[in-house]
């Protein structure tokens, strides 16, 4: 299975072109949001960190209940054929509760899980080397935000709210405190040291992040994961957003005020060329 048409997709067993590939009405997913995914990044054909995207993949899967024992090998059997080695790219995985007899909140018995995994091109946004504005919302999610499910009302709005006030991305807070952007970490330089919230289950405990993390330490950065406050951020001489298919964007106006100079910062210079380097090597 290694010669696919290009925009071809996978739909429980199946690769087909994404047009026909569709699912019930009654499918979990659509009714109630009832699923969980992932988005991997892969360089020229090579999967990055996909144990990593596994083990939260699964995490998300236990925290809602959700049986589907598929080992690394079968997973990378099924993906790999989605993926074209010329390009950088990132699958869309999903897979939902499945499909039952009739609506009803509570688990059905004997459902087989829906799973739906695609692949898109990674394209840089517009304009990112010079940095992005963001804007400071409350935080209305849910309270198992470490969950990655496809259940994103509430980031949906929070990052469209952003987006028609010309910033890419909201960043969010709760009692005082900052989580994390509509769909990616934070970061933030505060004197002089590198800061990300820390991982509890108001966070998605992100794969960018831990790589940053990662880098970070090994190339001995002054580094904390800790709650930061608004207002502590408000200070900052650095503020970055990170992701798997943004990889690490730096937030250059937030809340309409410059972050520092209004100009990314030295610290992020230097992080992303670490990671570049990192990609390559793996
Ligand atoms: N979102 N936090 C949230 C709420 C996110 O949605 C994401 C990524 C992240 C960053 O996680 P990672 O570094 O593992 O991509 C943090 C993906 C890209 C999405 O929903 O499309």
């Amino acid at each position: 299975m290694n010669n696919l048409v290009e925009g071809q997709v996978y739909l429980n067993g199946e690769y087909l072109p994404l047009s026909e590939a569709k699912v019930s009405v009654l499918d979990r997913g659509f009714l109630f949001g009832d699923g969980v995914y992932e988005v991997i990044p892969s360089y020229s054909g090579h999967l990055f960190r996909m144990q990593d995207h596994l083990d939260r993949l699964q995490d998300s899967m236990n925290n809602i209940r959700l049986q589907l024992p598929y080992s690394f090998e079968q997973w990378m059997e099924i993906l790999t054929p989605l993926l074209d080695k010329t390009k950088d790219q990132y699958i869309y995985l999903q897979i939902t509760r499945g499909v039952a007899a009739t609506r009803d909140h509570a688990f059905p018995k004997d459902t087989v899980p829906t799973v739906f995994a695609m692949c898109s091109d990674i394209k840089p946004l517009a304009g990112v080397e010079a940095g992005v504005k963001a804007l400071t919302m409350e935080d209305s999610r849910w309270e198992m935000c470490n969950v990655k499910a496809t259940t994103l009302l509430a980031n949906v709005l929070l990052r469209q709210q952003a987006v028609e006030q010309g910033c890419a991305e909201a960043i969010l807070h709760r009692n005082g405190y900052v989580t994390e952007g509509a769909a990616s970490n934070l970061f933030a330089v505060i004197d002089g040291i590198l800061m990300t919230p820390e991982k509890t289950t108001e966070i998605l405990p992100g794969i960018t992040r831990k790589v940053i993390l990662e880098l970070a330490q090994a190339n001995n950065f002054k580094l904390s994961e800790e709650i930061i406050s608004l207002e502590a951020l408000k200070t900052a001489s650095e503020i970055w957003i990170t992701s798997s298919t943004r990889e690490i964007i730096p937030v250059v106006e937030l809340d309409s005020t410059p972050v520092g100079d209004g100009s990314p910062g030295p610290i992020f210079y230097k992080m992303k060329q670490l990671f570049q380097e990192y990609k390559k090597s793996v």
